[in-house]
């Protein structure tokens, strides 16, 4: 199946490309590179260009015509830009994908995927929230997040289209081939500062909140492997249809995440366990702002899908840890 990958030359996105690619299938890119990597797209079908750019997507659709699915994953991601440049976040990543979804459909593309995030989630109380959860999202970049949900509902009760949302909780670790990787050397999620810590260019790691109602003490966080989140698209890339329920609905709602979640204690074992030897960490109370967190029900994915994460929180870290060494040869 050929399978247009947006934003096909960034972290998700080009491990997505590549379980397409060994599963069988063909992705075509198309990615301007504004955080993308070119790596990424060597030696596989890349367009460089906008997603909202029609003539673009006119030359893309005339030369792979078989394009049988879109998924959707080229945005701005960065939380704290987009509280201090929301207008850039509503424009990349709602007027640009409102025209893509546009051109899709003028393109006869029946079938989208699109990026969602657990972060459109409002708290509940015991930290697992099903698809059905109240949703309150509080960045402006979750909120292009719920809006294009909006779009994309209407547009498929308006248009020949049908779309699933993929709601992604915390993505970690590397393609286990170590194709492709986080592109940023210091990532900013507790793994990032476990391995900074590890590798002595920070001096300590701290856990700030050990008095959470959670079972351990410490906030709550569902770090799913990137493997098992881009094995996720290519199933419902092959069984979009199941994907619905009931069936007659055109419009999809699924969570990727673990089940269970992971504690920042529990990550913290697991990190020392696979370094093996313990790194300098201290505790501390919560900063302001911090909140228990939230881990995904992950039936919905199993029951319509038969999709289950496969890979451990230890596998996660080991394969970060691989991409942290090879990282530098392979980005230039
Ligand atoms: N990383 C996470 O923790 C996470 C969690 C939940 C959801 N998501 C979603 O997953 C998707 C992929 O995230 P990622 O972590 O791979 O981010 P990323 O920044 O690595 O990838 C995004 C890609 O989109 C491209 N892009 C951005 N705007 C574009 C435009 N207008 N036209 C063409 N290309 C454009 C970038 O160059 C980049 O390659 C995003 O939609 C993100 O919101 C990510």
């Amino acid at each position: 199946m050929k399978v247009l990958v947006t934003g096909g030359a960034g972290y998700i996105g080009a491990t997505i490309c590549s379980a397409l690619i060994d599963a069988g299938h063909t992705p075509v890119i198309l990615d301007s590179f504004v955080n993308g990597r070119r790596e990424y797209a060597d030696g596989r079908i890349s367009y460089e260009g906008d997603i909202a750019d029609a003539a673009l997507l006119d030359r893309i659709f005339s030369g792979h015509a078989d394009i049988a699915c879109a998924i959707h994953c080229a945005a701005l991601i960065t939380v704290p830009e987009s509280v201090s440049d929301p207008y850039r976040y509503y424009r990349e990543n709602v007027g640009k994908s409102t025209e893509l979804f546009h051109q899709l459909v003028e393109h006869g593309v029946k079938r989208v995927i699109f990026s969602s995030s657990g972060a459109i989630y409002d708290d509940v109380p015991d930290f697992e929230v099903t698809e059905d959860a109240p949703l309150n999202p509080r960045s402006p970049y979750a909120r292009t997040k719920f809006m294009m949900e909006q779009v994309l509902r209407d547009y498929t009760a308006a248009y020949d289209l049908k779309a699933i949302a993929l709601r992604y909780f915390n993505p970690i670790g590397a393609d286990p081939k170590l194709r492709t990787g986080l592109q940023q050397k210091l990532p900013t999620h507790v793994l990032g500062k476990l391995i900074s810590v590890a590798a002595g260019r920070e001096p300590e790691f701290t856990l700030t909140g050990v008095d959470w109602p959670t079972r351990d003490g410490t906030a709550i966080k569902d770090y799913i492997h990137v493997w098992d989140l881009a094995r996720a698209h290519v199933v419902a890339a092959e069984r979009f249809d199941d994907a619905f329920e009931p069936k007659s609905e055109k419009f999809s709602v699924i969570n990727l995440g673990t089940g269970t979640g992971v504690t920042v204690r529990e990550i913290v074992t697991a990190f020392e366990k696979v370094l093996g030897r313990e790194i300098p960490k201290r505790e501390a109370p919560p900063r302001d702002g911090d909140v228990p967190g939230a881990y995904a029900n992950a039936e919905k994915a199993a029951r319509l899908l038969g999709w289950r994460t496969e890979r451990s929180i230890e596998d996660g870290i080991a394969d970060a840890l691989r991409w942290d060494e090879v990282r530098d040869t392979i980005l230039k």
